[in-house]
């Protein structure tokens, strides 16, 4: 009798779309798009990427967040963080900053570099209503604190949330028990994992090309495209003849009401226009 899991597959891929946010930087925004709205519990994926300092140079001055976390994951360039708390800090290459907005908070990301590549992912974590309103906080972690591992050959893990054999991520977050980890397959590698059962999962190809799913139902996965995983937990990741690199995210769904107004993320519209009377009347 097989033990075995039901395998994940590909339920659909897409690619993102060119946008601009803070002061006009250019990026890739793959979740939170007429394509793809949300995946409860995610409501935005962007990617930053660049080697042009004219795309990123302005940065994101000051803005607000409420009601949902926002996970900064760098993997080229320096990023200055600094909140109307007192909160600063500087991200490098590997960093990972998971910051809990809750209740709400100021603050700005300027890249703290003039040239040179700039590298990584922005993903917006919602929080259940109960803790919408919570004290802001930072979970942040310099490259060498999160845990790599090699569990299969020619495969390369960074465990920023969840769990790979007996290694934890340092991320704590039981509201949606996230798992996030950066892969590296070297090419024609391949590695199975298995997901928390019912999460909603996603897998972003950055490098490469390869494949997702197994046997019949295994698809192709390339750089720059998102999959959105259906079926069951035993996820089967392949990497083509180049390698492989992908974030495979996967969250606790929430299934409550979402009311969002650019940096709010409520459950009610009176809750966003809430946020809005306290940001201007400077209550976060
Ligand atoms: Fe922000």
């Amino acid at each position: 009798m097989s033990t075995l899991s039901p395998a994940a597959r590909i339920g659909r891929t897409l690619r993102g779309m060119p946008a601009s946010d803070g002061a006009g930087v250019k990026l890739t925004r793959v979740i939170g798009s007429p394509e793809l709205e949300m995946l409860d519990p995610f409501l935005l994926l962007d990617e930053f990427g660049t080697d042009r300092p004219e795309d990123y140079l302005a940065g994101f001055p000051e803005h607000p967040h409420r009601g949902f976390e926002t996970v900064t994951y760098m993997l080229d360039g320096r990023m200055r963080h600094k909140d109307n708390h007192g909160n600063e800090g500087v991200l490098v290459p590997g960093s990972v900053q998971w910051m809990t907005a809750g209740r709400g908070l100021v603050h700005s990301e300027m890249p703290e570099q003039h040239e040179g590549r700039m590298r990584g992912f922005q993903l917006w974590v919602n929080l259940p209503a109960s803790e919408k309103m919570t004290q802001p906080q930072y979970q942040e972690y310099a490259p060498d604190r999160i845990p790599q591992l090699q569990p299969a050959d020619g495969v390369h893990v960074k465990v920023i949330a969840g769990r790979v054999g007996e290694v934890d991520g340092p991320i704590r977050q039981p509201a949606t028990d996230p798992i996030y980890l950066d892969i590296e397959l070297a090419p024609n590698a391949t590695w199975q994992y298995e997901l928390p059962e019912g999460h909603n999962a996603f897998a972003y190809a950055f490098e490469g090309e390869g494949s997702l799913g197994e046997g019949d139902e295994a698809r192709a996965l390339s750089a720059q495209h998102l999959a959105v995983l259906i079926g069951g937990p035993r996820l089967t990741l392949a990497a083509g003849a180049a390698g492989l690199r992908v974030i495979l995210v996967a969250g606790r769904p929430l299934r409550e009401p979402v009311a969002r107004y650019g940096p709010f993320v409520m459950n009610t519209r009176e809750q966003v226009m809430q946020a809005f009377v306290d940001f201007q009347e400077g209550r976060f």
